[in-house]
C-alpha cells in the first residue's frame, strides 16, 4: 500500500497552472460523444484513473480514440455496439451511473456494469428507480441496488419525476434516458446540482430547457452536432491549494484556467467568508464559465457555519473541514447526509482523521461541528477515497503528515504531490 510522508517547506506562493482538468467534463465527454454521428474534438481530457475508465468503457462501446498530442478525436459508432467485456468502471459512480442512463435505451444490447470494492457498496438504486419508471431493464446485488449491475437495452417512455436527492449524476442519468424516449420527459430535483450534462448538451443541440427548477427534455430526432471543446482545470482539484493558501501564513496564489461554473465553487465563497481573500478573472469561453483565481493569506480563519447550497461544495467538504480545523472557534456542517454515500463515508473519515491530528470533532448524521485549533503531526488513511487523502496531505503544509493508501490520489488528481512538492517535502514508499 502506498504511503506518503509530507513536511512544511514554504509558503504557498506563485501561480500553478497545471491543475487536473474537470473530472465531471471530462467523463461527459466521452459518453456524449457516443451520440454524435461525427468525431468530437476535446483538449485537456482529464488523464486519471476514474476518466480513463469512462474513456475505455466508451471504446468498448464502438468509439474510436485518437490521441494527438493533448487532444483527442473521438469517432462514434453508426450505433452502440454490445460489448463482449464487462464495462469496469473502477471507483467512478459518475461513469456507473451515466452509463446506466445511455444503455437503458440501447434497444436489443446487454450490459455489465462493475465498479472496485468502494464503488460496489454505493447506492444505484438512486438512478435504477427513475430508468425503470421510464421502462429500464436493470438488475444488480442486493435487490437491485449495488454493482455489479446488468442493463439490457430496450424501448424506453416519456415519464415525469421527482427525485428525492441533489446529484448531477441521477439527472444525467434521467437525461440520457430520456434522449431515447418515446415523448417529452421531466424532472425535478430538491436543489440545484452541477449542470455540465444540460450544457453540454445544449452546445450539442439537444432541446433541454429549465424553468423554476423543472427540467424538460425532448428526445433526440437526429445525432448531437459533435463537442469542439477544451476543458479547463477542476475547480474540486484546485480547491486543495486554495485552502493551502488560506491556512499557511504569507501564501499567495494564482490557479489558472478553472472552470468557475457557479455551481461548482461555492466552497471558494465560504472560504472567502471564513477570512482568505479570494478573487475570480473570468476569461470568456463557448462552453462553460472559465477563469483564474487568486487566493491569498488573510490571517487566521474565522469558524464558520454551512447548511445552504450542499449540492454546490459536495465534493470540497473534505478539503473545507480541514480549513475548518485550523480556524478559529467551532464550525458546523449540517444537510450534507450525501457525504455518507461517497467514495467512503467522508463524515466518518474526516471525524477519525482530525481526531488523529488532535481536533475535537463531533459528528452529526448529516455533517460535523469541528472545533478549530492547533493541528499536530499525524498519520491519516485516505480510506481509499481521493479526495480524503488530498485533504489531509494539505495539512502536510503546516505540520509533519503520512497518509497511507495514498495511490487513492491518481483517481481524479494523479500530479497532485507533484504540484505540492513545491511547498512541502514529500517522500513517497
Ligand atoms: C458528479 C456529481 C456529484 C459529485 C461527483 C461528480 C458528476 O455526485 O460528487 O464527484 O460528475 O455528476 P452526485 O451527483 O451523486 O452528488
Amino acid at each position: 500500500m502506498s504511503v506518503v510522508r509530507l513536511l512544511p517547506r514554504q509558503p504557498v506562493q506563485g501561480e500553478i497552472v497545471d491543475i487536473a482538468t474537470d473530472k465531471s467534463m471530462s467523463h461527459r465527454a466521452a459518453i456524449l460523444s457516443l451520440l454524435c454521428s461525427k468525431p468530437s474534438r476535446v483538449r485537456g481530457f482529464l488523464r486519471a484513473e476514474d476518466t480513463l475508465h469512462t474513456l475505455q468503457i466508451a471504446k468498448n462501446l464502438g468509439l474510436g480514440v485518437q490521441e494527438k498530442d493533448d487532444e483527442l478525436i473521438l469517432t462514434p459508432p453508426k450505433g452502440i455496439v454490445e460489448p463482449s467485456c464487462i464495462l469496469d468502471c473502477g471507483n467512478a459512480g459518475t461513469a456507473m451511473r451515466l452509463f446506466c442512463g445511455l444503455l437503458a435505451g440501447a434497444q436489443g444490447s446487454f450490459f455489465v456494469l462493475d465498479g472496485d470494492c468502494y464503488l460496489r457498496a454505493r447506492p444505484m438504486q438512486r438512478v435504477i428507480t427513475p430508468l425503470s419508471q421510464m421502462g429500464a431493464q436493470i438488475w444488480g446485488r442486493k435487490g437491485d441496488s449495488c454493482a455489479p449491475l446488468a442493463v439490457r437495452g430496450g424501448a424506453l417512455r416519456a415519464t415525469n419525476y421527482r427525485s428525492p436527492v441533489a446529484s448531477a449524476q441521477v439527472k444525467s442519468a434521467f437525461v440520457l434516458a430520456a434522449l431515447r424516449a418515446n415523448g417529452e420527459c421531466e424532472f425535478v430535483e430538491p436543489e440545484p446540482s452541477r449542470d455540465h450534462t444540460e450544457r453540454m448538451l445544449q452546445a450539442m443541440g439537444a432541446t433541454l430547457s429549465c424553468d423554476r427548477g423543472m427540467l424538460r427534455i425532448v428526445p433526440l430526432e437526429s445525432p448531437l452536432e459533435p463537442l469542439d471543446i477544451a476543458i479547463p482545470s477542476d475547480p474540486s482539484s484546485a480547491f486543495f491549494f486554495a485552502v493551502a493558501a488560506a491556512i499557511v501564513p504569507d501564501s499567495e496564489i494564482v490557479l489558472r484556467n478553472v472552470l468557475l461554473n457557479p455551481t461548482r465553487i461555492e466552497a471558494y465563497q465560504i472560504l472567502r467568508k471564513m477570512g482568505a481573500q479570494i478573487s475570480f478573472h473570468a476569461i470568456p469561453n463557448a462552453y462553460d464559465d472559465v477563469g483564474d483565481i487568486h487566493i491569498r493569506y488573510g490571517g487566521q480563519l474565522a469558524a464558520v457555519d454551512v447548511s445552504e447550497r450542499i449540492a454546490w461544495l459536495i465534493d470540497e467538504i473534505p478539503a473545507l473541514a480541514v480549513a475548518m480545523a485550523c480556524a478559529k472557534g467551532k464550525s458546523r456542517l449540517t444537510g450534507a447526509k450525501e457525504l455518507r454515500v461517497k467514495e467512503t463515508d467522508r463524515i466518518a473519515a474526516v471525524a477519525t482523521n482530525l481526531r488523529a491530528c488532535g481536533i475535537s470533532v463531533h459528528e452529526l448524521p448529516d455533517g460535523f461541528e469541528i472545533d478549530g485549533g492547533r493541528v499536530q503531526a499525524a498519520t491519516c488513511d485516505s480510506f481509499g477515497d481521493h479526495r480524503i487523502a488530498m485533504s489531509f496531505a494539505i495539512l502536510g503544509l503546516l505540520v509533519p503528515m503520512t497518509i497511507t493508501d495514498s495511490g487513492a490520489m491518481a483517481v481524479s488528481f494523479p500530479t497532485f504531490l507533484n504540484l505540492l512538492s513545491r511547498f512541502s517535502m514529500i517522500e513517497e514508499s
